[in-house]
């Protein structure tokens, strides 16, 4: 089973960017951790990062034939982006948003998502664990589809 773990804009950043907000890991530790789990629980991941939405609606596209679900950060987009949520929702793969941060706590503009209600379920606020969380559930989801 193959997973994409998909970064949105200004994740790139991550390690310099706010650190009292999104903590001191850099985009490669949260991958290395999100690698070190997906080889725990026996499955294959890719990383993409794209700080542009056309980018990332490609990528979805694309990677959908190969993936059997995303765990998504779509950073900023999560509050904007209908085109993310129509390409996540258009090629049918289960996918978890997640959230370094807890959008919730914080502005109100953060507070809603154009992808969440297509989501299999949100994590939001556990830093770089809120990515192997998601992980972690989400194949358990496939593996119950699998099954039933
Ligand atoms: C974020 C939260 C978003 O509101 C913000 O725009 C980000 C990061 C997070 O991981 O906490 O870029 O998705």
């Amino acid at each position: 089973m193959r997973i994409g773990v998909v970064h949105g804009p200004n994740l790139n950043l991550l390690g310099t960017r706010e650190p009292g907000v999104y903590g001191g890991a850099t985009l490669d530790d949260v991958n290395a951790g999100v690698a070190t789990l997906a080889a725990e629980l026996g499955v294959e991941v890719e990383f993409f990062h794209s700080n542009h939405e056309g980018g990332l609606v490609d990528h979805v596209q694309e990677a959908a034939g190969r993936v059997r679900g995303f765990v998504v950060n779509a950073g900023a987009y999560t509050h904007t982006s209908i085109a993310l949520r129509d390409a996540l929702a258009g090629v049918a793969r289960p996918f978890v948003e997640v959230h370094l941060s807890n959008v919730f706590a914080r502005e109100r503009f953060r507070h809603r998502s154009y992808l969440a209600a297509r989501a299999v379920g949100i994590v939001s606020g556990f830093g770089a664990e809120s990515y192997r969380l998601g992980l972690r559930a989400l194949v358990e989801h496939l593996r119950n589809e699998q099954e039933s």
